[in-house]
């Protein structure tokens, strides 16, 4: 296992983005970033992660009962609430190596600054990695923060994956104490808040020549797996007015998702994706009689997700009737719209102007294991400037711009104590 460069100020960006690729040869699919969440390769990136959180000085680093990384960086007095620091080291297919990653190592960086200055400030800091924030392997998503917010949902562990393993079953083979998840929530009367440090994912800090930007808050996302089921037959056989075939529907479908995302433009930013679709046994001579695919609608304004996510149920189930073919709708994961909080956007603000920096205030249209703490604990989100989009491997952040985040959440918590 790698271990930080004493001499190397954990601060630098050069020294944050070694780590980040370090970490990335932790990876299900070798040549490519893939760590789905309880993987093989999440648990070694996981121990990976365990060691370098107790090289810089955070104690009871342990993995908890969801599969998460948590370490604690104790106050100057013992009866000081604690702040959490903290982002995902799950990833999706063939990703990026920034998305979630960059905001652990940078908050493990600035908690290893203060360790090595031997600073300790008037609330305890816990950083936490989290298991599983993309919901690319399992249907519902977010359990790890949701765990320490008191919103976990028990019946979320029986969920299988493609290959039929259920979540507690993952979660069992990861090594993670499933029986203790109950007693995981974090007290908010004891919590000064969550504040989380991410790759932006998109083109806007890059348009303004910024940086760093502090968020606004971010989109609520309703996802929901879509099966289709029509009648399989020979390609050379059936008439084409008698086939029930499950791709040319799903495929109308698709347009339809398309269109009604494309309905309502900013400032709602509505947004509606079939990401995932699948030809079960498909071949070259079958009429197609099942297809799967998956629905993201995302929108910063709850009641225009709403009736998107109406409108898009009522088109997928009038195209399925009017071609012969039934087509079955779970919605699963439902996350609100989620504002950040003012006072510690403020002080993160505050922090990037230490820095010389005037950070521009945005939305996050992505999803972040921040908005499971809504109307729980204050939460914030400081997003670095990245390139090429995210969840794919262009995705790019560069070391200067790693290093002036890392510094910015450095002066954040120097704040706190001031
Ligand atoms: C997570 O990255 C999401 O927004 O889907
Ligand atoms: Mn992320
Ligand atoms: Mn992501």
């Amino acid at each position: 296992m790698s271990q930080p460069d004493a001499a190397a100020d954990p601060l630098d960006g050069a020294v944050i983005d070694a780590r980040l690729h370090a970490l990335a040869a932790f990876t299900d699919v070798p040549g490519q970033m893939t760590r789905l969440s309880l993987s093989p390769s999440h648990k070694a990136a996981a121990g990976q992660v365990a060691d370098w959180f107790r090289a810089a000085g955070l104690e009871g680093v342990h993995l908890d009962g969801t599969g998460s990384v948590v370490g604690r960086y104790a106050a100057d007095r013992a009866d000081a609430p604690t702040l959490i620091l903290g982002s995902h080291i799950d990833t999706v297919r063939n990703a990026g190596i920034y998305d979630g990653n960059l905001g652990v190592l940078v908050a493990l960086a600035a908690v290893e600054a203060l360790n090595r200055s031997g600073r300790r400030l008037p609330v305890a800091v816990e950083v936490v990695a989290f298991a599983d924030e993309e919901g690319v392997r399992f249907l519902s998503t977010l359990s790890s923060s949701r765990a320490l917010a008191g919103t976990f949902d028990p019946a979320c562990l029986d969920e299988p994956d493609a290959s039929g393993i259920t979540r507690r079953a993952a979660l069992e083979a990861f090594g993670a104490p499933v029986e203790a998840i109950s007693g995981l929530a974090r007290d908010p009367a004891r919590t000064l808040g969550y504040v989380e440090v991410h790759i932006e994912q998109g083109p806007v800090l890059e348009e303004c020549g910024a940086p760093l930007g502090i968020v606004t808050g971010i989109a609520g996302a309703s996802r929901a797996r879509v099966v289709v089921r029509g009648q399989a037959g020979h390609s050379g056989t059936l008439p084409m007015v008698l086939r029930q075939d499950a791709l040319t529907a799903a495929a109308e479908m698709v347009l339809a998702v398309e269109a009604r995302g494309g309905r309502d433009v900013a400032p709602e930013s509505l947004v509606a994706t079939v990401g995932l679709l699948e030809v079960p046994g498909s071949a070259v001579n079958v009429v197609p009689g099942e297809v799967r695919f998956s629905l993201d609608v995302r929108a910063s304004d709850d009641g225009v997700r709403k009736a998107a996510v109406t409108d898009i149920s009522d088109a997928i189930t009038a195209i399925a009737a009017r071609r012969g073919v039934a087509a079955e709708i779970v919605w699963g994961h439902d996350a609100p719209a989620t504002p950040c909080d003012p006072d510690l956007r403020a002080r993160l603000e505050a922090a990037a102007a230490t820095l010389g920096l005037d950070a521009p205030s945005l939305a996050s249209g992505a999803g972040h294991d921040a908005m499971v703490f809504r109307g729980i604990m204050p939460m914030a989100m400081l997003f670095v400037r990245s390139r090429n989009g995210s969840h794919n491997p262009r995705e790019a952040a560069e070391a200067a711009d790693i290093g002036l985040a890392a510094r910015t959440l450095h002066a954040f918590l120097l704040g706190l104590g001031a």
